[in-house]
């Protein structure tokens, strides 16, 4: 389980971004927002290509979760992405097609970046958890590798 105190990697940017960042295999990265504390509240930021290595198209977040669903068992083509626990907590597993990585998201103050290329889905989500996904693609359904036998060939193929 990989979260804040993971111990074992380089901390240094990811391309193109302006911030802290744990860098995984092939470029996943565990990227650290501002926080600027405050009395009245806490704020965060993401503004692309700063914060994020890319432009931000798309926004979207996920919520209302049962318990014990799982969302987003796919991978894509183009879209690059950045995920963050905007409230409570859920677990991101990202497989690169021979080995699987799990990510546990618990803050708002940092996200979860996967490059374009993984297979990843969401489980474990907390009672009234909120997933932010910020997005370098509109949505497009051909950007969708839904089907993990072609994710393995599409790897292989590259
Ligand atoms: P889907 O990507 O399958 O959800 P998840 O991978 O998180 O389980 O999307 C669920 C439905 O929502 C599907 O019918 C497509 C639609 N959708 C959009 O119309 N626009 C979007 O930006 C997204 C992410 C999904």
């Amino acid at each position: 389980m990989i979260g804040l105190r993971s111990g074992d990697t380089n901390r240094r940017p990811a391309a193109g971004m302006n911030g802290a960042a744990r860098v995984f295999s092939d470029g996943v990265a565990i990227i650290d927002l501002p926080k600027i504390e405050d009395p009245r509240g806490n704020l965060s930021i993401i503004e692309e290509q700063n914060h994020v290595p890319f432009e931000v198209k798309r926004v979207y977040w996920i919520y209302d979760v049962p318990g014990g669903q799982v969302r987003g068992g796919h991978a894509f083509k183009r879209q690059e992405e950045f995920i963050v626990a905007l409230s409570g907590s859920f677990d991101v597993v990202v497989d690169d097609g021979s080995a699987q990585r799990k990510y546990h998201l618990n803050r708002s103050y940092f996200g979860l970046y996967i490059p374009p290329g993984f297979w990843r889905h969401m489980e474990e989500f907390s009672t009234n958890s909120l997933a932010l996904i910020v997005s370098s693609e509109q949505y497009d359904q051909g950007d969708y590798i839904r089907d993990y036998e072609e994710f393995l060939s599409y790897n292989n193929a590259k």
